[in-house]
């Protein structure tokens, strides 16, 4: 005979900034993660619960959410990691404005990429012969460092200079900044430094390493923006900024 059924009770964001938490209780299940457990709510209660995912496998980098107060990939949290006592209090991440329940505008987020001149600058034309770095040599494992990040704003979210300093580039932008600080093929490099090295660019990090800690694919956010530090202040004793 089967026992009674296990249940998760989860409280969930719903409204915009002025919501509130609505409560649900939900069928535990082997290897459940905190995304089927969001899911299940959206489809068997629900329907008009507003959140947001694509490849439920870490790489697109939309599901992310603040799961018992921090911010974490959805698709990858299993709830047996996260919720020892059989609670889940489901949020919108933070330092972004709400669109609806779940759903954060990550609009501003990606402005601040832009900002920080994240873009690709090459020097090569097409009559150029492809760019050869190897593998194994210094310059491309300095890239490799950096350059997985899914832009999925749990960095931004834990960061405590973003919340109270709204213009400030943030985690993300600038370990992409930094990443293309670091690309020998890329031609930017001097208006990049420029675009980081203002008041709310990498000078304004506390170096407290909480981006670091949360960043699901295991980036640190918090060394490349060092690099940023230092490499702005050597352009600068250099007169090139
Ligand atoms: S190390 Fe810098 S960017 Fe990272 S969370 Fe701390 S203040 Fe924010
Ligand atoms: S650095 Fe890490 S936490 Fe930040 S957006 Fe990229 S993948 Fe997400
Ligand atoms: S759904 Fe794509 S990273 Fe979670």
């Amino acid at each position: 005979m089967r026992g009674p059924e296990k249940l998760l009770h989860v409280s969930v964001w719903r409204g915009g900034a002025r919501g509130r938490f609505q409560s649900h209780e939900v069928p535990r299940q082997d290897a459940q993660t905190v995304l089927d457990v969001v899911t299940w709510i959206q489809r068997r209660v629900d329907a008009s619960l507003a959140y947001r995912f694509a490849c439920r496998v870490g790489m697109c980098g939309s599901c992310a959410m603040t799961v018992n107060g921090i911010p974490r990939w959805t698709c990858r949290t299993h709830v047996a990691r996260v919720a020892p006592d059989d609670r889940l209090e489901i949020a919108p991440l933070a330092n972004l404005p709400i669109v609806r329940d779940l759903v954060v505008d990550m609009s501003g987020f990606f402005d601040k990429w832009a900002r920080a001149k994240g873009r690709f600058v090459p020097t090569a034309t097409r009559r150029d012969d492809f760019a050869r770095v190897r593998p194994d040599s210094p310059a491309r494992r300095a890239i490799d460092a950096a350059i997985e990040c899914i832009g999925c704003g749990v960095c931004y979210a834990a960061c405590d200079v973003a919340a109270w300093n709204p213009g400030y580039l943030g985690p993300a932008a600038l370990n992409r900044a930094w990443a293309l600080t670091r690309d020998l093929r890329d031609g930017a490099r001097r208006e990049r430094l420029t675009a980081v090295a203002g008041d709310a660019g990498c000078h304004a990090c506390h170096t407290h390493t909480l981006c670091s800690e949360r960043c699901p694919t295991h980036l640190s956010p918090t060394a490349a923006i060092a690099g940023l530090k230092r490499a702005t202040a050597l352009a600068a004793l250099r007169g090139g900024l």
